[in-house]
């Protein structure tokens, strides 16, 4: 069934809402969630929204702070761009209506969070992502202008491939011209040819077994742009959240927020030792690259399953009033924060690199843009600032709306595109063969390319993962379209490039820590 939109967005997270509310002023938007329109790491953000308020913060500091956080590896014009146009991001939402919490005298009470020298994150109590989605949900769903497919999955971009020509990765004149989209609930494959595309189907958690990040984060949009011949970069900067809750048959892992070390928990190891100060001199406030690295390494030196995150000597009540989900979470588990510390490992949190897109958010095949955690915009670098993802989905969203609306009236759709080929599939007669290699992809980047890496283990991770792309890919041949198979194969290939782009990078830089290559300068343990 083919259909005819000007704006597909994919994604339902604070990237595709936001880019949607917008278009939909200007022309007709489609928008596809893979599951229900409210999951999405968005909804799970806990810390706030990194952006300058009052003084003494200053927008010259948030820079300076995201820039050091990158390890100099950030583009400090995307950096200057995200930071001095973040307030009037945060004055729509706001509008729109997002609470923020305020103190009394009515300024947003801002918090601290790891690498930052200032007060600066607004927030929504220890629930701020859940507070933005669902007003951007509840305006998305009240648009006249906007359609929504919820359990609709994007398979693969459309482009000239798919018109019968030969597409490689030096053709600079690829065109998107939409994607096939697959109807769990029906079986069919829509055929949706758009004016303007939009990626923004998040980040990729699940290539390890331990992450923040929900079941539906498993890199599709970055392997749909990689098969459809479209530039990616700095996937070797995988930032793993340093607090997770140690509850290990849990997934995903329940996040503890950073914000409660900027509200003063400090971590602490078995013996009660507070080990961060030897590391860096933020301490537990430190980026969380080192605080990462340092907790995975006081982890293997004494052979225990995790660390502590104490916040036993901070005032009772407003603890309680400030950290209430993560207060009932523990307490459901035996742990009363007020007194007891609490069990926090490192998990896999945030993809840092992504589909290279340039200051308007546009990636390297024309009219297909890429926004939010699918994005490598450039403001990241080799580790982002906490808090600073949001953030720069918001300020790409805008740029993406004012640059494609302004040439949506000279673009055409594509015609004559050919609708799915069912030919040749069958129902997998055993999904244990999806099931297990999911397993083995995330054993082998848990195992080989988590927080440590080495030459020795990037190149036998490597070899594993193609035995099991090669299987994969002659299941997907053979098989009907299964959600999950398409994740398997998407997780694969967002593996690969993770590898091989950290493969390529000949240093310690960031997030990507090669103990074949010592870090430059002592600071960056
Ligand atoms: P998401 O919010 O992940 O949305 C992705 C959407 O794409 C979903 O709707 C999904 O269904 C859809 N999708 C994916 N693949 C497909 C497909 N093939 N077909 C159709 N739809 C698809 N950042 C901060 O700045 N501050 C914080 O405090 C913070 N806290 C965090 C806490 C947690 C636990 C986590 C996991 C992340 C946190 N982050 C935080 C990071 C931040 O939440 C994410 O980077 C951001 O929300 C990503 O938004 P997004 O719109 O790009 O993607
Ligand atoms: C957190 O609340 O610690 C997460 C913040 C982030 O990932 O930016």
């Amino acid at each position: 069934m083919s259909y005819k939109t000007d704006f597909l967005v994919i994604g339902s997270g604070i990237a595709g809402l936001s880019f949607a509310l917008k278009a939909a002023e200007k022309g007709r938007v489609t928008l596809i969630s893979k599951v229900d329109i409210e999951e999405s790491n968005t909804k799970y953000a806990q810390g706030g929204v990194a952006s300058v308020m009052y003084e003494p913060d200053s927008i010259e500091k948030h820079v300076e702070d995201t820039l050091k956080a990158g390890h100099g590896y950030c583009n400090e014009e995307v950096v200057r761009v995200v930071v001095s146009e973040g307030p009037a991001r945060i004055r729509e939402l706001v509008e729109m209506g997002v609470d923020f919490d305020r103190r009394q005298d009515g300024q947003f009470d801002l918090a601290r969070e790891g690498g930052h020298t200032e007060h600066r994150v607004l927030h929504h109590k220890d629930n701020t992502g859940e507070a933005i989605e669902s007003v951007l949900v509840k305006n998305a769903q009240a648009h006249p202008n906007i359609e929504i497919f919820e359990n609709h999955f994007a398979i693969d971009i459309l482009t000239q491939h798919h018109a019968g020509e030969l597409v490689n990765r030096s053709r600079r004149d690829i065109d998107c011209y939409g994607a096939y989209v697959f109807d769990s609930s029906s079986g069919e494959v829509k055929t949706i040819v758009a004016k303007v595309t939009v990626m923004a189907t998040g980040g990729i958690g699940n290539l390890y077994q331990t992450t923040t990040n929900p079941v539906i984060a498993t890199g599709d949009g970055v392997a749909m742009v990689y098969r459809a011949k479209g530039l990616i970069e700095n996937m070797e900067f995988i930032q793993f959240h340093p607090t997770s809750l140690y509850n290990p048959n849990e997934r995903p892992s329940f996040l503890i927020t950073e914000a409660l070390r900027g509200f003063g928990g400090v971590l602490r190891d078995w013996s009660g030792r507070e080990f961060m100060d030897k590391y860096h001199p933020m301490g537990s406030l430190a980026p969380r690259d080192i605080v990462a690295r340092a907790i995975d390494n006081e982890m293997k030196v004494r052979g225990d399953d995790h660390v502590f995150l104490d916040c036993t000597h901070l005032d009772a009540e407003k603890l309680r009033s400030h950290f209430p989900n993560i207060t009932r979470k523990c307490l459901d588990l035996g742990i009363d924060i007020t007194s007891d510390r609490i069990p926090v490992i490192p998990a896999a949190h945030y993809m840092c690199g992504g589909i290279k897109v340039d200051l308007n958010g546009e990636s390297s095949i024309r009219r297909l843009y890429a926004l939010g955690e699918v994005s490598s915009t450039g403001l990241h670098g080799a580790n982002r600032l906490a808090s600073n993802s949001l953030i720069e989905a918001l300020v790409f969203a805008e740029r993406a709306f004012l640059h494609s609306s302004a040439r949506l009236s000279s673009l055409q759709h594509m015609e004559g595109l050919p609708e799915w080929d069912f030919e040749g599939t069958s129902h997998p007669e055993e999904l244990v063969l999806v099931t297990q290699n999911y397993k083995e992809v995330q054993a082998i980047m848990s195992n080989y390319v988590g927080i440590v890496r080495s030459d020795l283990r990037l190149n036998r991770a490597l070899k594993r993962l193609v035995i099991i792309f090669n299987e994969t890919e002659d299941l997907y041949r053979k098989s009907t379209l299964s959600r999950r198979l398409c994740e398997l194969r998407n997780l694969i290939n967002a593996g690969y490039l993770v590898i091989k782009m950290a493969n390529d990078r000949h240093q310690s830089l960031g997030l990507h820590y090669n103990i074949d290559y010592p870090p430059e300068t002592s600071s960056e343990f």
